[in-house]
């Protein structure tokens, strides 16, 4: 299994997440963030430091379509290690529906 980040973190990306991660599986893209699910070990320890409760255990249903993306763009996006600075209008953002639809970017982030 492996943990995925789903569509609640586009828009936030608070990056907590990435402080806490003891294998550094994080990639950035410009909106979002993604875990590597080969590298992601499985420890849980990102899923309640997340303030979106953007990340889930893929053992939940219906996150297929996320973990094709999340395996996908780990593969392109720079890995970030370190927390930067949220969007400013990050809460804003925060539990809002149809985020993938109308904001998903495949574009890379900063990465750190
Ligand atoms: Fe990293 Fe653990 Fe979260 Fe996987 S579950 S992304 S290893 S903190
Ligand atoms: Fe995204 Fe949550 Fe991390 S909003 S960047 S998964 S802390």
């Amino acid at each position: 299994m492996t943990y995925v980040v789903t569509e609640a973190c586009i828009r936030c990306k608070y990056m907590d997440c990435v402080e806490v991660c003891p294998v550094d599986c994080f990639y950035e893209g410009e909106n979002m963030l993604v875990i590597h699910p080969d590298e992601c070990i499985d420890c849980g320890v990102c899923e309640p430091e997340c303030p979106a409760d953007a990340i889930r255990p893929d053992t939940e249903p219906n996150l297929e379509k996320w973990l094709e993306l999340n395996a996908s763009y780990a593969k392109v996006w720079p890995n970030i290690t370190i927390k930067g600075e949220p969007p400013p209008d990050a809460k804003e953002w925060d539990g809002k529906p149809e985020k993938y639809a109308n904001f998903f970017s495949p574009n890379p982030g900063g990465g750190s």
